[in-house]
């Protein structure tokens, strides 16, 4: 089950817009389809992306587009967006190597045994692979001291050849992680968690050197699309300091009014019903319902929680914050689970490490 859940979390560095001819062919497909109001749940394809009203269409045509009989809300395909960010970062890798002879590289720390965290560091590896980043990995034993976790940190700190140093959470128990986290150098904190970064994040005028990758692929998306946040109404369900909160600054930055929902929100339903924009990053499978959304509004569901379904062979299927089913009826748009935020967190982690190689390089 573990490898499932983490083989889902998966970045970019600059938002691209659609070319207006491939928009035209999306909107003569979504007339010839004519698309009635009704669940894209489980009869739409992912690889099916319809696009209605304000969003704009992936660079190149689905690989197979499908014939939606009950779409409603366009899905929003974070798996194909996340290959392309992926062939982005593979030129732009090239380019530099071929240009200033480097080739950017990522350091992992992975302590204890976890088999979700070794799923997780596996899938940050092949990745970076995949495109070209070098990977270093250290895996150091569950009874391992903290000095022993410094120390390698240090080490990376001071390495050139490494660009990007990421600790996989969580740590043992025994462990301080917030002296952990606070040793990565911020021109090497890839994952944007140091109080620097995200404190430059929360100032106006201030610009962080990494922004989270989870938060930063739900607003690539968004842009990726051609969904508008300036002047919108969102709502951010959680503020986790890895999801929930990030994302909130990501939206207030591009000018989006904000509110965020937790767990002692007395009104939830009601704040999340004024929302042209959700961010459900709760951990609780299937708790934003139909009734919860304003109809139009876009959908970008983080949560990721395994479900039991006996259908299943491995007995439990994933499914994500917001009922999608009901949601599918009333969104105009909406990532899917799995398949939606979770391959672009490792395509950010990926779009991180090659700018903060550029930017050490001073490579354009
Ligand atoms: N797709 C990806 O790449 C990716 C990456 C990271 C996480 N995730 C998934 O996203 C989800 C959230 O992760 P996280 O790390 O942010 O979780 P987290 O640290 O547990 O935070 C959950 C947040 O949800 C709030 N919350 C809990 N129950 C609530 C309720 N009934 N109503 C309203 N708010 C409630 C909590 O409020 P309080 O602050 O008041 O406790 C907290 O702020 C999980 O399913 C996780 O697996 C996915």
């Amino acid at each position: 089950m573990a490898s499932m859940v983490f083989s889902e979390c998966s970045t970019s560095t600059t938002s691209r817009f659609f070319p207006m001819s491939l928009r035209k062919d999306a909107v003569v497909l979504l007339r010839r389809l004519s698309l009635p109001r009704h669940s894209c749940a489980s009869k739409v394809p992912l690889s099916f992306r319809a696009f209605t009203v304000g969003a704009s269409t992936p660079t190149s045509p689905p690989p197979s587009a499908s014939v939606a009989i009950e779409a409603c809300a366009k899905v929003i395909d974070g798996k194909y967006v996340a290959k392309q960010i992926r062939d982005e970062i593979s030129s732009e890798v090239s380019r530099m190597k071929e240009a200033i002879r480097v080739v950017p590289g990522l350091a992992v720390i992975l302590v204890g045994d976890r088999k979700d965290s070794a799923t997780y560091v596996r899938n940050k590896k092949k990745a970076c692979e995949s495109v070209g980043i070098n990977s270093l990995e250290v895996h150091l034993p569950e009874d391992s001291k903290e000095e022993d976790v410094l120390e390698f940190i240090s080490g990376f700190n001071d390495d050139p050849s490494v660009h990007g140093i990421l600790v996989q959470l969580p740590l043992p128990s025994h462990m301080n992680e917030q002296s952990i986290l606070n040793a990565v150098t911020i021109e090497k904190d890839v994952d944007g968690f140091h109080p620097l970064n995200i404190g430059r994040l929360a100032m106006r005028g201030r610009e962080p050197l990494f922004v989270p990758c989870t938060p930063k692929g739900c607003i690539e998306l968004l842009h990726r699309y051609g969904i508008g946040i300036k002047g919108k109404r969102a709502v951010i369900i959680g503020r986790s300091n890895i999801v929930g909160m990030p994302a909130a600054l990501l939206l207030q930055r591009e000018d989006a009014t904000i509110s965020i929902v937790h767990s002692r929100t007395q009104n939830p339903e009601e704040i999340t019903r004024e929302a042209d924009i959700i961010i459900a990053a709760v951990g609780q499978a299937n708790m934003v319902r139909g009734t919860w959304i304003k109809p139009g509004a876009v959908i970008i569901d983080v949560g990721i929680n395994p479900v039991e379904d006996s259908k299943s062979s491995r007995g439990y299927k994933l499914v994500g914050d917001v009922h999608y089913e009901e949601a599918c009826k009333v969104a105009s748009a909406i990532t899917p689970v799995p398949g939606g935020v979770g391959p672009m967190t490792i395509a950010m982690l990926l779009s991180n490490t090659l700018t903060s190689a550029k930017r050490a390089h001073n490579f354009q």
